[in-house]
Parts: structure tokens; C-alpha cells; sequence
């Protein structure tokens, strides 16, 4: 059973934040209105760096088609294995994805709960800096509480999130330190050094080595790693919203683009590496 997500905070004065008809409101008066999507903005003018933070419209709508078309269910899958081990001995808990995206992971894990743990009660809060990728997650999955909001102050209670998601995103661990309870569970999901290496191989003269780096800080202790490592047959058409998805479109020359488009790869490697971390408190 999914019910709502009730540990909002206000981004003003951390006070916490109660639903009053089509607002969050706080005790000292602060209301965020609720958009006509569903999704809540609490991300106050002072704490954005620039206008439009965050992924752009292409790249969100193009992260969107690709996900849609299933070719990262595999992804999704080892990442509810991950929750499932977490959820076997919880009767209630709450799952927050920071910098959820368009929301697919986050409403792959409700699908999971949903169809494999229907007598366990969850609440799930997707959050994004950019407001082109939460305004597209909230017009598709009501169930899921979704809010503009950064990182860097998230608008959620001390101690309040059982399970928190960073899906090869930006981590901010005092952050996510304070929002999580005692023994809570945070789950990293970064690209191994192989993720899309034949698109990076067109790409770069020479390709970066990018080793993953776990996690190291007095806030978390390592729990355990999982890698994914597949190569798996790409259409044409996957592979430009792939390719327009990541900033490695935005570095490449009009050349290789024509090249890759005329000759496309037709395999691509898979390698994701997923770390949970058991929160020190
Ligand atoms: C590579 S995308 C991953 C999105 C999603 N987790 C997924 O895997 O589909 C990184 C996301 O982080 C968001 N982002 C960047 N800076 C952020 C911040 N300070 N707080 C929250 N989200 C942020 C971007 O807008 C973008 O949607
Ligand atoms: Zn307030």
C-alpha cells in the first residue's frame, strides 16, 4: 500500500511543512503552492545558482524516450533487488530519490513494492533540481509525492527517510546524513569505466579512465557493492536519446554525430556500479 509522503520541511526555516488544500504551508506562515501537475516547488529563488538549473528540456526528454523504451529495465531491476534485501524485515518505510530525474527509477521502485510487497505500507518523495524533469515525472506517477529541490537543503525532516536513492546524480552527504534515520540506507548508483565505452571510444581521441570512487566520510560506512555489467543491442533510435541524454552530445563535433548516425554502433556495454551505505548515527 503506497501512502502519502509527510516529512516535508520548509526550505525557509526547516519547520515542517503540513498540506493545507492546494499548498504546503509551514507555522511561520511560508506556503509552497502545489502546481497543477501535483508536484510542490521548494526551491526558493536563494538557493538556485542559476535560472534554470538542472538537465535541460532535451536532455529530459530525451533521458525520457530512452528509459521508456525499457533498455535500462535491467538497471531498474538490480536497484529494486537492492531495496527488496533493505524492505524484507520493514512493515512501514519511506524511500526518497534525490535528484530523481523524469522519475523513472523512482516509479520502478513503486511498481516493485507495489507488485511484489502489496501488505507492506511505503511512501516515496522524488526531488530534482530542474524543473523540466519533475514536471514530466509528476504528469505520469500520482502515487509519488515530486518536488523541485536541491541537494544542498533538502526540504525534509531530521531523521525521517528510511531508504535514499542517488541515482547517478550529486550527492551531498551532510545532507543526506541529516534527512535519513538511524540506520537508514543510503544506495549510490554511478557509471563503471566501461558504461557506453563504444560510444565514447567515436567520441574522444582519447578516452577518460574514470575508476568509480566509493564513498568515504564519517557519515556512512560502506554496506556492499553490485556491479552490472551487460552489452546490449541498441537501435538507431535508442541511441541518439542516449547520446542527447548525457553531456557527451553536447562535447561532440556535427561530424562524428553525422558519422554515428550514417554508421551507428549497434551493441553498447552496460556497466553500472551500485554501493549501499548504512548511515553512522
Ligand atoms: C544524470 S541525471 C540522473 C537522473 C535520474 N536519477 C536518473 O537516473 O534517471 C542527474 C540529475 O540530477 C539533477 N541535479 C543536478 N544537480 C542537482 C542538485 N543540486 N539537487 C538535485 N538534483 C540535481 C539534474 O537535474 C538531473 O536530473
Ligand atoms: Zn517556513
Amino acid at each position: 500500500m503506497l501512502l502519502p509522503f509527510t516529512s516535508l520541511a520548509c526550505p525557509l526555516d526547516n519547520q515542517p511543512l503540513l498540506r493545507s488544500n492546494n499548498a504546503y504551508c509551514c507555522v511561520s506562515g511560508h506556503c509552497f503552492d502545489i502546481s497543477k501537475y501535483g508536484y510542490v516547488n521548494l526551491l526558493p529563488v536563494q538557493l538556485k545558482k542559476s535560472k534554470y538549473p538542472g538537465d535541460n528540456k532535451e536532455m529530459v526528454l530525451a533521458r525520457h524516450k530512452f528509459l521508456s523504451s525499457g533498455m535500462y529495465s535491467p538497471v531498474a531491476g538490480t536497484l529494486c533487488e537492492l531495496i527488496n534485501d533493505e524492505i524484507k524485515n520493514k512493515q512501514k518505510f519511506s524511500i526518497i530519490d534525490a535528484g530523481c530525474g523524469e522519475g523513472y527509477y523512482t516509479a520502478s521502485i513503486k511498481d516493485y513494492i507495489k507488485q511484489q510487497t502489496p501488505e507492506k505500507t511505503a511512501s516515496l518523495f522524488g526531488f530534482d533540481i530542474s524543473k523540466d524533469t519533475v514536471q514530466t515525472a509528476s504528469k505520469q506517477h500520482k502515487e509519488i509525492l515530486w518536488s523541485v529541490a536541491t541537494n544542498n537543503k533538502i526540504p525534509i525532516l531530521n531523521n525521517s527517510a528510511d531508504i535514499l536513492t542517488s541515482l547517478f546524480g550529486f550527492p551531498v552527504l551532510s545532507e543526506f546524513h541529516r534527512i535519513l534515520k538511524q540506520n537508514g540506507l543510503l544506495i549510490v548508483a554511478s557509471s563503471g569505466t566501461n558504461h557506453l565505452i563504444e560510444l565514447r571510444q567515436k567520441i574522444y581521441t582519447t578516452v577518460k579512465q574514470k575508476e568509480v570512487s566509493l564513498i568515504s566520510s564519517p557519515f556512512f560506512h560502506l554496506e556492499k557493492t553490485v556491479l552490472l555489467q551487460q552489452t546490449l543491442p541498441i537501435t538507431l533510435e535508442n541511441l541518439d536519446s542516449l547520446l542527447k541524454m548525457t553531456p557527451h552530445f553536447y562535447r561532440m563535433d556535427k561530424n562524428t554525430y553525422t558519422q554515428l548516425q550514417e554508421k551507428p554502433i549497434e551493441q553498447i556495454t552496460v556497466d553500472i556500479h551500485f554501493a549501499t551505505y548504512r548511515v553512522n548515527k
